[in-house]
């Protein structure tokens, strides 16, 4: 695999423009001056976002025999942050690199001032929790306390018997989650890459002890190739094993899947091998055994698990900023996100020629035919010049547009976002034909 991508013309800047323009990302509360590194999906951004969610759920459930679904409550009991290591790893004296964002201990480094890994400037220690903490009830005690979950994956171990039982799944088997996950972060920034509260997908897969490492290396492989798969370079894309220093406490190994963001390489998704860590615990702490009897073997083992967890947002992030092209357009520059058909937010534009009547009236027909099948986005303001551009800018990778000759011959043109060619095809085809272009 190639470790270093294309120069690209792609900034962060750019992307924040555009998404803001555009309606894929707002700043949250933005009239009230908005709120630390929390943001809002306009639009095109909750399509493209539901898009990713459905593309994974897809891939790592529907498509799996060994793979089913779950979607837990936020708010867990508070003893399991105390088995998972949330509430006592998460409350010493740390320091973080304001480059990097890697913690430390700040008994542990031997620079306080510098970050041993990059180099970078290291915050002032402090004691601080990761977690957002509320109330139950109406009572604002400590007996009241519960916490935002810091990671979907605990909603699944607590789980682990409920799904087994009802299942009956035998191992290896996955149980997969998508859902909100919140840390209060001390240093953030970088648009949507590390935010405050964000999107997790991830998959516990349970397997027999000793079966771990060919689990661990399979869905390193299967990840990256998903990613490649909705259209990122794999130029893009680079696996980073853990050091032994750096692993988190639960983990036997990781490995980062990492994406060329415009700022550098950076963490898009971790696959972690974290042994029987979790099940162990929380047999532990509430009391009740979580284990897995082996038929064939007549003895109960905990289970290892494998864990692929990506973040949504931050695969939002990297899919706009490898789609984002800009070339020269006559005197001007034409933008593209060159997004895959599954991950763009829009499918097709329906754009007649001229507002004048009865060419609107067809085009809002066809409009209604496609809508029944994908999103639709209607445009009569401009030249057809300018209305392609803005579908190219937000990534719609067909267009129909319907001319004078469409109301007597009942055919339109399929223009196509990445080769600009076009076709004519009879309206009674349209369908077909935009099915066997998108794929889908
Ligand atoms: N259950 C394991 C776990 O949560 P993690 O490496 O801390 O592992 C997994 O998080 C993924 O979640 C990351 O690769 C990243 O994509 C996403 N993620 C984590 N913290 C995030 C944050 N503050 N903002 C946006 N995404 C985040």
């Amino acid at each position: 695999m190639a470790t270093e991508a294309q120069p690209r013309q792609v900034t962060l800047e750019k992307l924040m423009s555009l998404a803001k323009r555009r309606g894929f990302v707002f700043p949250s509360s933005e009239i009230y001056g908005g709120l630390g590194s929390t943001w809002d999906y306009g639009p095109l951004g909750v399509l493209m976002k539901n898009n990713v969610k459905a593309a994974w759920w897809r891939a790592m459930v529907q498509e799996r025999d060994d793979v089913v679904g779950l979607d837990a409550a936020i708010l867990m009991h508070p003893r399991v942050w105390e088995a998972s290591g949330h509430v006592a790893g998460f409350s010493d004296p740390l320091v973080e690199c304001k480059t990097c964002n890697h913690r430390f201990r700040s008994d542990h480094v031997e620079d306080v001032t510098k970050c041993p890994d990059c180099g970078g400037e290291l915050t002032e220690p402090r004691m601080f929790n990761l977690m957002f903490k509320t109330f139950m009830g109406p009572v604002e005690e400590d007996a009241a306390r519960v916490f935002l979950r810091p990671e979907t994956a605990q909603g699944i171990f607590v789980n682990f018997d409920n799904v087994q039982t009802t299942t009956r799944k035998k191992l290896p088997f996955g149980i997969a989650q998508i859902g909100k996950s919140f840390r209060n972060e001390i240093t953030t920034g970088s648009f949507i890459f590390r935010v405050r509260e964000f999107e997790q997908m991830e998959l516990e897969f349970f397997v027999k002890p000793g079966e771990d490492d060919a689990w661990f290396e399979h869905w390193v492989e299967t990840r990256l190739a998903w990613w490649t798969a909705h259209g990122i370079r794999p130029e893009s894309l680079k696996v980073r094993p853990h050091d032994k220093k750096e692993l988190s406490h639960y983990s036997k190994a990781t490995s980062d899947i990492e994406f060329k963001f415009p700022w550098d390489w950076g963490e898009l998704e971790g696959v972690a091998n974290r042994a029987d860590f979790d099940l162990k615990q929380h047999s532990e702490f509430s009391g009740k055994e979580l284990k897995y009897f082996d038929e064939q073997a007549k003895e109960s083992v905990v289970p290892y698990v494998i864990e692929p967890s990506s973040g949504v947002d931050r695969g939002v992030l990297a899919f706009l900023t490898d789609a984002y092209e800009e070339e020269p357009d006559k005197d001007d520059i034409r933008v593209v996100l060159r997004l895959h058909p599954l991950i763009a937010p829009i499918k097709v534009a329906v754009l007649p020629l001229s507002k004048k009547e009865p060419l609107p009236a067809l085009a809002h027909e066809v409009a209604a035919m496609l809508r029944k099948h994908w999103f639709v986005q209607y445009d009569e303001a401009q030249s057809i010049g300018r209305r392609y551009r803005r579908q190219d800018e937000i990534g719609t990778p067909l267009a129909v547009t319907i001319d004078f000759e469409s109301v007597d011959d009942r055919e339109v043109t399929v223009r196509d976002r990445d080769t600009m060619s076009q076709v004519r095809v009879p309206i009674d085809e349209l369908v077909a034909t935009v099915r066997e272009r998108l794929g889908f």
